[in-house]
């Protein structure tokens, strides 16, 4: 069943021409296609709505999730996130100590471009930063830890517009490159980019699951999601859509995930964090 449905998508896929050029380097440009591109095709959807995924393309969905939302499934993750930036480390020291603004209000910058260390940051990176900076133990990227403290972050941050910053340093950029072509590099025995269905083919199902666009598609993570009747981290989204295609996934804290999501975030610029969400 899986395989016929992927083969539906494939032919969407022959047939669309790609977004973006990959080996342009303009990011402005890219993101001002990027937008182009999704307002005109789903021309119905507000601008702002595209950070909530399969919800934004399907009327159906929508109104589940609608129901759903009053009790937010997500709301335990909050609490918990928000007990734990409560909670002094063993050395007295706190996240919000390794954090902007305490770590209230700054998920909308996140990934940023560490000039010091010449690499892309994620929260999720930075999370296990501070742990490691005050001798704890890192998190695992793809657990209920993870998902906690993210999901706090999230939701103190929700409505504020994506403000990801590419500085005028040639790593900086390279890092955006490397990101845009682990997008559109095909991959997995299925032989699909993330592009082949988040670009491509978005509002089109795959099994029961209505594909995201890929226009805000960071903004709602992480996420409750049923299927996992549980909460799902970046790299955790990240890592089933590698094994989507019967491809290997990366490890947490990969840099290929952290210029992924750099380049999907700044090609959001603009659009509201929506985070945490709930999807099916
Ligand atoms: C075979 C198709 C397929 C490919 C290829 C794919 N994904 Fe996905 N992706 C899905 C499905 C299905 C979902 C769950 C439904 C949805 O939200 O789109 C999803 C969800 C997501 C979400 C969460 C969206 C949300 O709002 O909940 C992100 C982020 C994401 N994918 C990123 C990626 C990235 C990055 C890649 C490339 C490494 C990728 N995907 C490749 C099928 C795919």
């Amino acid at each position: 069943m899986l395989r016929k449905t992927l083969i539906a998508v494939a032919i969407v896929v022959g047939a669309a021409t790609p977004l973006l050029a990959a080996n342009d380097v303009n990011p402005q440009a890219d993101a001002k296609a990027f937008k182009e591109y999704f307002t005109k095709r789903f021309p119905k959807v507000p601008l702002k709505d595209f950070v909530n995924g399969p919800y934004s393309m399907d009327e159906g969905l929508r109104k589940q999730w609608e129901a759903i939302d009053q009790f937010p499934p997500y709301d335990f993750a909050v609490d918990k996130g928000k007990q734990m930036f409560a909670t002094p480390f063993k050395n007295g020291k706190t996240f919000a100590d390794c954090f902007p603004n305490k770590g209230i209000g700054i998920r909308q910058n996140y990934p940023y471009f560490d000039t010091k260390s010449g690499q892309v940051i994620s929260l999720e990176y930075a999370v296990n930063q501070c742990l490691k900076d005050n001798g704890e133990k890192p998190f695992d990227y793809t657990k209920d830890d993870m998902a906690a403290v993210t999901a706090y972050m999230a939701f103190t941050s929700r409505g504020k517009p994506f403000d990801i910053k590419i500085p005028n340093d040639p790593r900086a950029l390279a890092a955006y490159q490397r990101g845009k072509e682990y997008f559109y590099t095909r991959r997995g025995q299925l032989n699909f980019s993330c592009a082949s269905c988040h670009v491509q083919s978005p509002g089109h199902r795959i099994r029961t699951e209505v594909l995201a666009p890929a226009y805000g598609i960071t903004a709602a993570l992480p996420i409750y999601r049923s299927a996992w009747n549980g909460m799902g981290t970046t790299t955790r989204r990240f890592r089933t859509c590698n094994s989507q295609v019967r491809g290997m996934p990366l490890p947490g804290g990969d840099e290929d995930y952290r210029d992924v999501e750099y380049f999907l975030s700044y090609v959001s610029n603009g659009l509201p964090i929506s985070g945490p969400g709930t999807r099916p």
